[in-house]
């Protein structure tokens, strides 16, 4: 080749990197797919295919591609995947995140390398402030306990005790509940928490039975909730005239069915619920029961769909520009309609607005679901009101 040629390939070459690179936008979907909180992986994936399957996998004229990885639930995993994401594969957008240490481990990767992190799981509020580069379309646990809180000593409920995971979420839920509780003028007697790893709910819930409350509060991640609902039927404390409230995760929609008759009366505050009443959402469950074989989406699946069109929505925005700084600035802001209701990105905070609905389990044509009785509205995460 001579001098003239080798210098125009060189130009070329410089040319069709970029242009080649232009053409799909590759996101690194991270998520626990095995292990004990793999419902949380599984919901999440199939909402976000069925957001692709139903809006196509191109976006201002860039191809999506999603590449799913399996974390185990494990946090050192979770990190060392989003590295490999990020510098071999060269994934613009980072999502998934199953679990708080999951999402904490993973935000240094996001704020070195400048690559947007879309939390559609992990609720433990302080996660996005870990870095610029992290927004949030599951919820935050202060946001949740925020609704239930305020409802319970309005009806009735004077005295509860507090049953938590112990690690982040469940601290954030534990202290927003009390706090909010108190100042409605409840009184907590005791406020309790359980290992994360293989927990044995038996011993405190006989210390619950002990304390007699008017209700007991419960927080546990996806996944966990039928173990709870098991032991607090078994051991009397409904018979004992003992309430069951909490944030929805306990009565999470993926196994409400499944907890069977000790679920019903339980009421609970949540972002989503399978019974929302709204277009959207009757389109969203029909959708994701045809595509999982007749699984009910839970707020993992919401918050996997939500997750996949604030990619979208914010790539459409850009132009196709796939540039980190430029996608989260397109983050912020953005509002849409969910089928949870409607939802924002909060600018400041980059965590999500929505509204917390007041739910009791009530069995309708054989079925269990989280009946919608009240709301607030547009609620920002609380966690960061401080
Ligand atoms: C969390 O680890 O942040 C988490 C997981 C599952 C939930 C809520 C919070 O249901």
């Amino acid at each position: 080749m001579n001098k003239h040629l080798l210098a125009a390939a060189a130009v070329f070459a410089a040319l069709a990197g970029p242009a080649a690179a232009a053409d799909s936008v590759k996101v690194g979907l991270i998520l626990p797919m095995t292990g004990p909180f793999a419902s949380t992986g599984r919901a999440i994936e199939a909402a976000a295919r069925l957001y692709m399957a139903e809006h196509g996998d191109t976006v201002a004229g860039r191809k999506i591609e999603l590449k799913l990885e399996d974390d185990g639930g494990v946090a050192d995993k979770t990190k060392r995947i989003a590295q490999e994401m990020v510098v071999r594969d060269q994934v613009k957008v980072l999502a998934g995140f199953g679990l708080t240490p999951l999402a904490f481990a993973t935000a240094p990767i996001a704020e070195q390398a400048k690559v947007p992190m879309v939390v559609t799981a992990a609720a433990t509020s302080s996660i996005t402030e870990k870095s610029a580069y992290i927004a949030r379309t599951s919820f935050t646990l202060p946001q949740a306990a925020l609704g239930i809180a305020e409802w319970a000593p309005k009806n009735g409920i004077k005295s509860a005790v507090t049953l938590v995971s112990d690690y982040a979420p469940g601290v954030d839920a534990e202290k927003t509940f009390v706090q909010v509780f108190q100042k409605g003028g409840g009184t907590v007697a005791e406020s309790l928490r359980v290992p994360l790893a293989n927990p044995d709910f038996a011993p405190f819930l006989q210390r619950v039975k002990d304390a007699k409350p008017d209700a007991l509060f419960i927080f546990v991640p996806s996944g966990v909730g039928a173990a709870v609902m098991k032991q607090f039927q078994e051991r009397g404390l409904a018979d004992a005239g003992i309430k069951l409230i909490g944030t929805g995760d306990v009565v999470d929609d993926d196994i409400l069915n499944k907890m069977g008759d000790p679920a019903l009366g339980a009421v609970t505050s949540h972002h989503y619920s399978a019974a929302h009443d709204s277009p959207e959402n009757r389109k969203f469950v029909a959708g994701y029961g045809k595509a999982t074989g007749g699984n009910r989406p839970n707020f993992m699946a919401v918050a996997g769909y939500d997750g996949m069109h604030l990619i979208y929505a914010a790539l459409a925005k850009t132009g196709g520009d796939a540039d980190g700084d430029k996608l989260i600035a397109a983050m912020k802001g953005m509002a849409w309609t969910s089928p949870r209701g409607p939802v924002s990105i909060d600018p400041e905070t980059r965590d999500i607005v929505q509204d917390v609905y007041i739910r009791r389990v009530e069995k309708k044509d054989g079925e269990l679901w989280n009946v919608e009785f009240d709301k607030l509205v547009a609620v920002r995460d609380p966690g960061k009101a401080k």
